[in-house]
């Protein structure tokens, strides 16, 4: 048995004490991530506190691009959709042309021609040979690249083209392109500038 003297001489050389540990590192690092995470959420779902903007969409123009539009608006959109798509990528999306690819539409007299019937002939058929477009020559070629889209979308095309980068002119129906294709039959051979300019604008 133990002298009771000699244990509370232990006692105090060794007190009791509470253990003391430092927090481990990754508590940190995981809340950091955490907050980080969040913010990241955050930035991608807020609409910066603007309560008509919540999830699935994350910013006005994503809000914006799901309302549904009426009239020339929808038409200017899916032709601004099919353009991007197809013909930007020769004239430039902002149809300013590319030099040795495509003529600029932008400023273009024949996209903005007082009338429809020029213009969509040269999707529809295709164009080659000498072109000026605001007074400068051209002279390559391009096929049919819009005869494949469906009147709806070529008139949405054309619509989008004669009001876009400045240019504001009259917009193209989708009848309007089904007269023309009418017109032209199943021979579409691509079109000269000259055979263009003699058929009414
Ligand atoms: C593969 C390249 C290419 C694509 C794609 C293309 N084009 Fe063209 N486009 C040309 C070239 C090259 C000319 C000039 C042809 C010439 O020199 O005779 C031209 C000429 C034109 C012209 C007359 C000249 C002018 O600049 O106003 C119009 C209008 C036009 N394209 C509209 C369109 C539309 C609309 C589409 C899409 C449906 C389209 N193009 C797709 C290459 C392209």
């Amino acid at each position: 048995m133990k002298d009771p003297a000699q244990s509370s001489t232990d006692h105090q050389e060794n007190p009791p004490s509470a253990s003391v540990s430092t927090v481990p590192l990754w508590i940190f690092a995981l809340t950091l991530l955490l907050i980080f995470l969040g913010t990241v959420y955050f930035d991608h779902h807020s609409g910066w506190f603007n309560p008509q903007i919540y999830s699935p969409f994350e910013n006005e123009a994503q809000l914006e691009a799901y309302q549904p539009k009426s009239g020339s608006a929808a038409m200017i959109a899916r032709g601004k959709q099919v353009y991007e798509q197809i013909c930007g990528i020769c004239h430039g999306v902002d149809g300013m042309g590319k030099p040795g690819q495509a003529p600029p539409l932008a400023g273009s007299e024949w996209v903005n021609a007082s009338s429809y019937n020029r213009l969509a002939h040269i999707p529809l058929m295709g164009v080659n040979g000498d072109i000026t477009v605001e007074g400068k020559d051209w002279n390559m070629a391009m096929a049919a690249m819009g005869a494949s889209l469906s009147d709806a979308d070529l008139a949405a095309v054309l619509s989008y083209i004669r009001n876009s980068w400045g240019n504001k002119s009259a917009m193209v129906t989708p009848e309007d392109v089904a007269g023309v294709r009418a017109a032209i039959g199943k021979n579409p051979v691509p079109m000269s500038a000259q055979q263009l300019e003699k058929m009414p604008q």
